[in-house]
């Protein structure tokens, strides 16, 4: 992709069109600054009455431990803030793995799980990739068949996201996630990511060796995967030219027989 805003429009467009086909569509909702400009188009697309919401289910990725729903910090807030105060979403059916204080995160990890398989699974999950190749927050050395689980946050992690917490904040360490096992479940996934230093993070989860020491190349095994990255993000694909080739063919394909599948 030229530039973020065309990773953007992309991707909100897969969004939109599976929502068209199926409005109770369930999604997988990721936070970060890489899906916001995705969701600002979603809500465009909402206010001019090109989609609704109000039968879609949403899980979220991930949330810090420790954090009510109020608290400006939790993923909560931020899904409040970027996406759900802006569309028709029924909050009731808008789920984050949220585990306060005194409940047990083993509890809440099931609940979670069993909430996903009783809505009939993800349909498309959304994902950003953390520096450290990580996946909502499966930091490396996360079991490839891990579910909606408690993790600890690598330091590389807090000093990603330090950028969101002031000097007075306590940034949390903790945070419930969904598993990998559990995101590989999902019918398609959507990873984006963009800028330089994404780049060796997308090379290893593309082209680099399987391994739970890169969370995203977990994703060379799941069975429908569509990576928007920007050209900074692809800089350190061997393979980048094939891939434009893949890319040009599944858009001919897609435009002749009318289906959006993985040619
Ligand atoms: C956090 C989230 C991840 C997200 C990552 C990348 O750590 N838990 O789900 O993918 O940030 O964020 P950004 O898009 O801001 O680079």
């Amino acid at each position: 992709m030229p530039s973020h805003e065309a990773l953007a429009e992309l991707g909100a467009s897969l969004i939109a069109k599976l929502l068209i086909q199926k409005p109770s569509a369930v999604l997988g909702l990721a936070t970060g600054s890489t899906p916001i400009a995705i969701y600002q188009r979603l809500v465009k697309c909402y206010q001019h009455g090109e989609l609704s919401f109000q039968e879609v289910t949403t899980f979220n990725l991930d949330e810090y431990f420790g954090l009510s729903p109020e608290n400006r910090h939790s993923y909560s807030a931020f899904m409040r803030r970027e996406l759900f105060d802006h569309i028709d979403i029924d909050i009731k059916k808008a789920y984050l793995p949220t585990c306060g204080g005194t409940q047990n995160p083993i509890d809440v990890g099931e609940q979670y799980e069993a909430l996903i398989a009783n809505s009939g699974g993800i349909d498309l999950q959304i994902l950003g990739v953390g520096s450290n190749g990580h996946i909502g927050f499966n930091e490396p050395g996360s079991s490839l068949c891990s579910r909606t689980r408690l993790k600890t946050l690598a330091e590389s992690t807090m000093a990603d996201n330090s950028r969101f917490f002031g000097v007075f904040d306590d940034q949390p360490q903790l945070a419930m996630t969904m598993g990998i096992g559990t995101i590989l479940e999902s019918k398609h996934a959507l990873v984006v990511a963009s800028g330089q230093q994404k780049a060796k993070a997308i090379k290893q989860a593309i082209e680099g060796p399987l391994s739970s020491y890169c969370p995203a190349s977990s994703l060379q095994l799941h069975q429908r995967v569509t990576f928007i990255i920007d050209e900074d993000a692809a800089s350190c694909l061997s393979e980048a030219s094939y891939f434009r080739l893949c890319a040009k063919q599944k858009d001919k394909l897609t435009k002749r027989f009318e289906i959006n599948r993985g040619w």
